[in-house]
């Protein structure tokens, strides 16, 4: 039994088959892995999740230190349940309907058995009085279905992506449905306040609790709060990470091996229509296109980590990127030196470390995106104060890093003009800005994330100043 409980649609490892047969594990993709693992790490708690894959092995395991809880998932429930309702109705939807989400009744009856069966492992895995941390959009029925199973634990919810408007999240049929899922938590987290206000609201409209700021009144007499969390990155083991070396010598490998130009720009996201990537090159290669600077002075690196590649959103997007950009290096293109140079796979965290500390501008352009841990990440390895951030007024991050070129990603000529600034701009601006963001990042890191997360989870309805509405 277990004092400290994370429940998240993945294990922060995948399974996988070594070539001898034998299982292996790798770390999985994604924000929440990387803000989560540090808080398991100083709390001795399990983590419960599904670890990539249809093998039916739930045996508690440990991989480098962490005790790990798997979760099985059928072809079928990976097709309705994580494929279908998680990521091609809720993903969109949340992210203000990039692309049209779809809603399905047999998706949505997947959704709610998948959440039973997470909630009841949970229930098997807490002790008595246990703390459990309920993790994003995929889980949104647990806490309450925990609550039922278990009423003596402590339960919190966080939601690592944006929480839309009311207008928006009113187009799901199942809306009152998740609400009353999301109240079985005693504190619910979000990325921004904006987005608690959101969760507030819809609560007093749709299922007509009393709200008095960030709490919910329920009849029963049990308090919810609802409140922002900015996440945040593992801030000095980052900085450490980029003053290894070896990583010192990777980056200027890569810096070679790309022919030298004086400035880099650098793309890093999940392959999600959601991060405005296509957006994104193709400003670059307008403003390369208009003779802003040549092949020899600039080249943009993208890296897109394979992402949902079941889901046919996401197989449209690649498509589309990568005739794009086959087009530009056409375009645009020398023997020897491409204007883009665009990976297609992910990469262990050294050698990330290695691409922030050679890039010198590093291009963050979602549509949408609940925080962004690649901007926060790029700064943190910037500890000379130089490069600088393009960064999308729409990511939870932009609301903390005022000192980047703030771009709206719908509108291709601000952003033309922001990569313009960027490479003009002299050292000294470059690291004035730097040095306030890395001011920003350094003090409010994961820890503090997760510590003030727990701290005000321990202390809903302990302490309340505000009487109750009658
Ligand atoms: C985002 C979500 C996570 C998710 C990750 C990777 O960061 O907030 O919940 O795990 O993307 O996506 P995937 O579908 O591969 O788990």
């Amino acid at each position: 039994m277990f004092d400290l409980v994370i429940v998240a649609n993945r294990l922060p490892v995948d399974r996988i088959k070594l070539p001898d047969g034998s299982n292996g594990w790798r770390t999985s993709p994604g924000g929440l892995v990387t803000a989560i693992e540090p808080v398991m790490r100083s709390n001795h708690g399990v983590w419960i999740g599904w670890p990539g894959g249809t093998d039916g092995d739930e045996e508690l395991f440990s991989a480098d230190g962490l005790d790990l809880a798997p979760m099985s998932m059928s072809a079928e429930e990976i097709e309705l349940f994580y494929e279908g309702f998680s990521n091609g109705c809720l993903w969109p939807l949340y992210h203000d309907v990039v692309v049209k989400p779809e809603f399905h009744r047999e998706w949505w009856d997947s959704y709610v058995s998948v959440n039973r069966r997470f909630a009841e492992k949970a229930a098997s895995l807490a002790a008595e009085g246990a703390t459990v941390w309920v993790q994003d959009y995929q889980l949104q029925l647990v806490p309450q279905m925990l609550r039922d199973l278990r009423p003596d634990l402590r339960i919190g919810f966080y939601l690592h992506i944006p929480f839309p408007p009311a207008e928006l999240f009113q187009q799901l049929p199942w809306r009152r449905q998740i609400l009353e899922g999301l109240l079985g938590a005693d504190l619910v987290g979000f990325q921004l306040p904006g987005a608690a206000q959101n969760f507030v609201r819809l609560v007093r409209q749709r299922v007509g609790h009393k709200t008095h700021r960030d709490l919910v009144y329920l009849p029963d007499g049990r308090t919810v709060r609802a409140a922002a969390f900015p996440i945040s990155i593992d801030a000095k083991g980052f900085e450490d990470m980029a003053r290894d070396p070896e990583v010192e010598s990777r980056a200027e490998e890569i810096r070679e091996a790309l022919g030298s130009p004086r400035t880099v720009f650098l793309g890093v996201d999940r392959l999600d229509y959601t991060k405005g990537i296509f957006a994104r090159l193709r400003a670059f290669s307008e403003v390369m296109k208009e003779g802003h600077f040549g092949v020899e002075d600039a080249v943009f690196v993208q890296v897109a980590v394979p992402s949902r590649e079941q889901v046919e959103e996401y197989r449209i997007l690649r498509d589309e990127i990568e005739r794009l950009v086959g087009r530009i290096n056409g375009d645009l293109g020398e023997i020897g030196r491409p204007a883009i140079h665009y990976l297609h796979s992910s990469y262990p965290r050294a050698e990330m470390a290695a691409l922030y500390r050679m890039a010198d501008i590093m291009v963050v352009t979602p549509y949408r995106d609940g925080m962004n841990l690649v901007a926060k990440e790029y700064v943190a390895t910037r500890f000379e104060n130089d490069g600088a951030l393009v960064l999308s007024e729409f990511a939870g991050a932009a609301e903390e890093l005022r000192q980047a070129y703030l771009v709206n990603p719908h509108d291709i000529n601000g952003m033309k003009q922001a990569l313009r600034d960027a490479y003009d701009a002299s050292p000294k601006e470059s690291s004035k800005r730097m040095k306030a963001m890395r001011k920003t990042v350094t003090q409010n890191d994961v820890k503090a994330w997760a510590d003030s997360f727990l701290l005000a989870l321990s202390q809903v309805g302990t302490h309340e100043k505000e009487p109750r509405p009658t």
